[in-house]
């Protein structure tokens, strides 16, 4: 069974139904978000988290900031909200771009309606809005899938896959990026190990990917992040497969922080090194990884461990969400259009054009 990380329900008064992943595994619980303020805080706490997830929410969220206006509002008016609530939700989460992205596609085509039909009623922008959500959706949902069939030749039979945070269904609309990889792998009768990084500080592999693996039914091996150098050298490790946040136009790739160390180790180790992710998550304004701002959390995610203290009172905390790998550790970006192989930013700019 793959889950339903987000759902909307009803028309443009309706609700954005989102799984609580801040209580998953002991937990499953959903969350409705009936305000963008609900949305914003779901993003920054990461109930709903994964680049492809919080875009394709955001993308709602503007619907839900449109609720807010009345029948004595004009279209003018209507642009003002989405262009305040479209503000206020990019800036949750600044790495992953997928979530400026979706709000500046829905803005657009909000203020194209309005620029082709003035006298349009308020209502019908908000329709047209919540069609623009609807259609990220799915699109997210197909290029997910598409991901998958793409990478499936990186699973080879007998192999060690070793993933890192969590890039699973419970990261997009669809059934995820990297997991896609394995789940229709597995589809089609692929017998293989998933080995999967627990990624500290918040445990997105142990608490979200396990819970995902063992929902499918597909056997996994949860390790310490520190454990994955030690398995390459012992051979246990064939592939690393991992989504992404952000990607810059010559391959350059943010992913959870952890990412970085583990192309180093892949590369010394003679491993392929891919990386899944759709076009969404291409960022072609920027030209390398340098650029790429990167999420400081709270020190209290280092200092504390399932809640409970682990570090002494006042201790330094240094807490990067996310790094950057360099597109020459990169074997592969499994896109929905297909594979570039040794991206850089010619093979980048050439497939995303095509
Ligand atoms: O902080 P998170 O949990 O939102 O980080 C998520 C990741 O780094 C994922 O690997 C990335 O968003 C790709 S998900 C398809």
């Amino acid at each position: 069974m793959i889950a339903q990380t987000l759902k909307w329900v009803g028309g443009v008064e309706g609700l954005l139904e989102l799984i609580d992943q801040r209580r998953l595994p002991g937990e499953f619980v959903k969350l409705q978000c009936r305000n963008t303020e609900q949305l914003y805080e779901a993003i920054k706490t990461l109930a709903v988290r994964g680049a492809p997830a919080i875009g394709v929410s955001a993308a709602y969220g503007l619907v839900l900031g449109m609720q807010k206006l009345t029948g004595a509002d004009n279209l003018e008016r209507g642009l003002e909200v989405l262009a305040d609530s479209s503000e206020h939700l990019a800036s949750s989460r600044p790495t992953g771009v997928n979530l400026s992205w979706a709000l500046d596609r829905v803005r657009r085509t909000a203020e194209q309606f309005v620029a082709s039909e003035p006298e349009a009623k308020l209502q019908a922008l908000r329709k047209v809005v919540l069609a623009e959500a609807n259609a990220i959706y799915q699109e997210d949902v197909d290029m997910c899938r598409r991901i998958g069939e793409n990478g499936r030749k990186f699973i080879k039979q007998g192999a060690g896959i070793l993933t890192h945070c969590n890039a699973g269904a419970l990261a997009t609309a669809g059934q995820g990026t990297a997991l896609s990889v394995i789940f229709e792998a597995h589809k089609k009768g692929g017998k293989f190990t998933i080995y999967v990084d627990e990624t500290r500080p918040l445990l997105q592999g142990a608490r979200l990917t396990a819970w995902e693996l063992k929902q499918a039914g597909i056997d996994a091996i949860l390790i310490c992040d520190n454990m994955a150098g030690w398995l390459m050298k012992q051979g246990h490790i064939s592939t690393v497969i991992t989504g992404a946040d952000r990607i810059a136009a010559n391959g350059d790739t943010a992913n959870k922080i952890g990412t970085y160390s583990l192309s180093i180790l892949a590369k010394e180790h003679n491993i392929p090194f891919c990386i899944a992710a759709p076009s969404s998550t291409f960022d072609l304004s920027i030209e390398s990884g340098g650029q790429i701002p990167i999420e400081e959390r709270a020190p209290e995610e280092v200092t504390t461990f399932a809640k409970t203290q682990i570090a002494p009172d006042a201790i330094n905390v240094c807490n990067p969400a996310f790094d950057v790998t360099d597109a020459a550790n990169i074997t592969a970006i499994i896109t929905e259009k297909g594979v570039i192989e040794n991206p850089n930013a010619d093979s980048i700019s050439k497939y995303l054009r095509s």
